[in-house]
């Protein structure tokens, strides 16, 4: 687990002085290192990393990524708009959402998306329509989502493996091959055996689809937000993942999409402390209901105001607290930063 930053206290003084607080301080030797480090764990030759931005869609931070050669990852629309703005080339952004309507189905494809894996037949089909209707469009590298109940849950998401025949007769008839398939654990997994033991039974269902190409293993690998906690094993993951595609009769390209694995461990929060009562109300970042939003920096000035009908009164103890981004902040560290 990546130490707490050490910043000095001017450091700290400077940007609280500029910024104000609750404020998020992001170290990007910390961010490049973590890409570096899960890039190096898979030694399978043809494989693509694709940021999941849903965890974090700040456009200088998916600066950094796009320098550091990952693509994105895009769960929405939205998704897709910011790395555009980031700089991303559409061929590295791949879509793995839900639910669109048409509009907005054109508008990925106006956009240039050229790899998504849908996660229904009407989706498939929405897809494909758009597609044809599109003159001289590119050729669109098209996936299912897997929907598997005995590794994916009872889920709403993906298509199942008894759907794939008439999956891949509805895009047949748009001229294209199914040629992916993309599996999502779920999210904040430590647990590497909860990935490996998978590797066999998602592989079997790529097997399913004659044109499969490329497997895309999703995202959903923990970070270690408990001091001693359990951590992700990405050699291990990147071993056994490697081994068992260089099994394969025919060369197939991964595609991982890491989110919170990524980024998590790069920031620190500093809170605004004020008192309440004359208590520090510190633990009202503990209220916050697990929700990816969370990660997203707007909401803590939302949170406050929503709990206190008004903006607080600050008050600065004698120290700042940084906290690990997480969902649920599990742990706190204080440092003295007097002033
Ligand atoms: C399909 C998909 N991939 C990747 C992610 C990235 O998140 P993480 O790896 O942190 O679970 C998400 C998050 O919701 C997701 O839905």
């Amino acid at each position: 687990m990546a130490e707490l930053a050490p910043f000095p206290l001017e450091t700290a003084q400077a940007l609280l002085s500029s910024y104000g607080s609750p404020l998020y301080v992001y170290q990007s030797a910390l961010l490049r290192q973590t890409i570096h480090q899960i890039a190096q764990s898979i030694p399978h030759p043809s494989t693509q990393f694709r940021f999941a931005s849903v965890t974090n869609g700040n456009i200088a931070l998916l600066q950094i990524v796009r320098q550091e050669g990952w693509g994105l990852h895009a769960n929405t629309p939205g998704d897709i708009y910011l790395g555009l703005q980031a700089g991303f080339d559409p061929q590295h952004i791949v879509y793995s959402g839900s639910n669109l309507n048409r509009p907005e189905m054109e508008q990925v494809l106006h956009w240039g998306i050229a790899t998504l894996n849908l996660d229904s037949l009407a989706q498939l089909q929405l897809c494909c329509d758009v597609y044809t209707s599109f003159p001289s469009s590119p050729p669109l590298k098209l996936g299912l989502r897997l929907n598997l109940p005995e590794l994916t849950g009872d889920s709403r998401i993906g298509v199942r493996p008894e759907e794939f025949p008439a999956a891949i007769a509805i895009a047949r008839q748009a001229g294209l091959p199914l040629t992916g398939l993309h599996f999502y654990r779920g999210t904040g997994t430590n647990a590497t055996q909860s990935f490996t033991n998978a590797i066999h039974t998602v592989i079997s269902a790529a097997q399913k689809l004659p044109d499969w190409q490329y497997l895309d293993f999703g995202g959903g690998f923990g970070y270690p937000y408990q001091h001693g906690g359990a951590a992700f094993d990405w050699p291990e993951f990147g071993a056994q993942l490697s081994d068992r595609l260089a099994q394969q009769s025919r060369k197939i390209d991964l595609v991982v999409e890491p989110g919170r694995a990524a980024i998590a461990g790069c920031a620190v929060l500093w809170p605004k402390w004020f008192l309440s009562n004359g208590k520090v109300k510190f633990k009202l970042w503990a209220l916050i209901p697990p929700s990816r939003t969370f990660l997203f920096p707007p909401f803590m000035v939302v949170i406050e105001k929503f709990l206190h009908g008004k903006p607080p009164k600050p008050y600065t103890p004698p120290m700042f607290a940084e906290i690990q981004l997480t969902r649920e902040i599990i742990w706190v560290k204080t440092v003295s930063y007097p002033l």
